[in-house]
């Protein structure tokens, strides 16, 4: 039974060069702890604690807000990853306690299952998860006696020249018994390199004792990676995309070209989709069945049903609904909705509307804080003048309604259903259902202006020539 999952993630992760703490850099929908944290939810721990140390207010309000049952525990100094468990382990505590590293995003929680059945079943004081890699460089190493059993662990600054041969690595994962784990923290000492308190001696002061320690090593050394830099966090973001593609590929997505499609560890597709290349889908993102998305589209928290059809565009906070057509070069806004068989077409942009089934803005056109009904026509170049500069106002719009190009209608205003708009009006009182609202300037010709005002030009010749042909 597992006790506790302590999450370490009070360093600041220098190496990222940043003023946000290491633990709260992105990986494709959530954080590198929030990784962490789903990996170990499983697991169903009675409790959950991250170890809070350098901007620790940042940390903590994000932990608020993606995992509200974890309990920060503030590390004022980060003196060890030891010293930090030391901090978190609750007094008197039994049972299995899980320890893991912030910064290994790509552990999968079917890899830390099978290290606690592992760590039970032995009966071990205390498991390590180890894992074989091409090159160690700057991580401890699992040394082992001359019968294969764990000796200690030892990080590679305080290792000798044959130590760092050692291609067997610490991921950083472990699971106590927390009865050994008490007593042996109390026992740590900071003689190395770092002067810190290490975790991983725990397991030389175990071995000494004669505990029985165990190496777990995971099947994939990719789960096992942490992010030191930038160039690490890429490195991890590019085999998360792998890892999130090929399980959408094998059920049922067609991914055009998987190199270019970014899916958050968050979104969904359903079957028969296809992801054209160069998408990303972010946040809480859904893809239905069969629809289409891409190429060159961003979805952020949107949803689209299926059937839908999405080209080289911008949503945030979108609905878009089955059968729509969006795009190409349309950017659809929060509280956007888009009912059956809407369309929304080139250079659109849409706020907080709705758009009836049917109903189509193929145009240049700026739609926001509008209701509008099904099987209506918004012309090209429509502009919903929605603000005062002062306050918003509602546009409305009934069925079978078509607005003529370049209407602009200035909100608060309705029009009724079937009514039509004259082109390049602007719409300022309502027009009833089955009316045509025009207002603008009516057109007046005065003839033979050219010939009086421009005499001698090009256009006085095309003139004549034009009233010639037609005498
Ligand atoms: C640690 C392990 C190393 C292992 C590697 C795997 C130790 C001594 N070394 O090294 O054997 O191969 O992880 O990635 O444990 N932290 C705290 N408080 C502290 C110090 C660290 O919370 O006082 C947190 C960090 O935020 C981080 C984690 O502990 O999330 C690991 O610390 P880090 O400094 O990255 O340890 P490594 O040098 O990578
Ligand atoms: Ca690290």
């Amino acid at each position: 039974m597992t006790s506790a999952v302590i999450v370490l993630a009070a360093g600041e992760g220098k190496r990222m060069k940043s003023a946000q703490p290491k633990v709260l850099h992105q990986l494709l929908g959530r954080s590198l702890v929030g990784h962490v944290l789903a990996a170990a939810a499983p697991l169903g721990a009675e409790q959950t604690i991250v170890v809070v140390g350098h901007r620790a207010d940042l940390v903590t309000a994000h932990l608020a807000e993606i995992a509200p049952q974890a309990v920060p525990m503030l590390q004022e100094q980060q003196l060890g990853t030891g010293h930090a468990v030391r901090v978190a382990l609750p007094d008197g505590i039994k049972g299995t306690v899980i320890v893991l590293n912030g910064d290994v995003p790509l552990l999968r929680p079917q890899t830390l299952r099978e290290l606690v059945e592992r760590h039970e079943r032995s009966g071990a004081a205390a498991t390590v998860l180890a894992a074989s890699v091409g090159n160690p460089a700057g991580l401890g190493r699992i040394v082992r006696d001359e019968h294969g059993r764990l000796a200690r662990i030892v990080e590679e600054r305080d290792a000798s020249p044959a130590e760092r041969e050692i291609r067997e690595i610490n991921a950083g994962i472990y699971a106590f018994d927390a009865s050994y784990l008490e007593p042996a923290l109390g026992r740590l000492g900071s003689h190395n390199d770092q002067g810190e308190e290490y975790l991983t001696d725990v397991f030389g002061l175990l071995v000494q004792d004669g505990a029985a320690v165990a190496v777990h090593v995971a099947d994939d050394p990719a789960e096992t990676l942490g992010a030191n830099d930038r160039a690490e966090l890429a490195v991890l973001r590019g085999l998360m995309r792998d890892r999130v593609n090929l399980a959408l590929m094998r059920e049922g997505v067609t991914i055009i070209d998987p190199q270019t499609a970014w899916i958050d560890v968050t979104a969904s597709v359903a079957r028969d989709a296809v992801i054209e290349p160069n998408v990303q889908l972010r946040g809480a993102t859904q893809v239905g069945e069969g629809a289409t998305i891409g190429p060159d589209v961003t979805l952020v928290d949107t949803t689209v049903s299926e059937g839908a059809s999405v080209v080289r565009a911008h949503a945030v906070g979108a609905q878009i609904g089955p059968s729509v057509s969006v795009g190409p070069y349309a950017s659809l806004r929060p509280g956007t909705v888009l009912l059956h068989k809407a369309k929304v077409g080139t250079f659109v942009e849409v706020k907080n509307s709705t758009l009836g089934e049917g109903t189509k803005a193929n145009h240049l056109s700026y739609l926001g804080d509008a209701t509008i009904g099904e099987h209506t026509n918004i012309g090209a170049g429509n502009i919903f003048a929605n603000y005062s500069g002062a306050t918003k106002s509602p546009t409305g719009i009934g069925d079978h309604v078509k607005t003529g190009s370049g209407t602009i209608f200035v909100a608060p205003v309705e029009v009724g259903d079937g009514a039509y708009t004259g082109a390049g009006s602007v719409i300022t009182k309502d027009v009833p259902p089955g009316a045509l609202g025009v207002a603008r300037a009516f057109q007046k010709n005065i003839e033979g202006w050219v010939a009086r005002a421009r005499p001698g030009t090009a256009a006085e010749e095309a003139a004549k020539k034009a009233q010639q042909q037609g005498d």
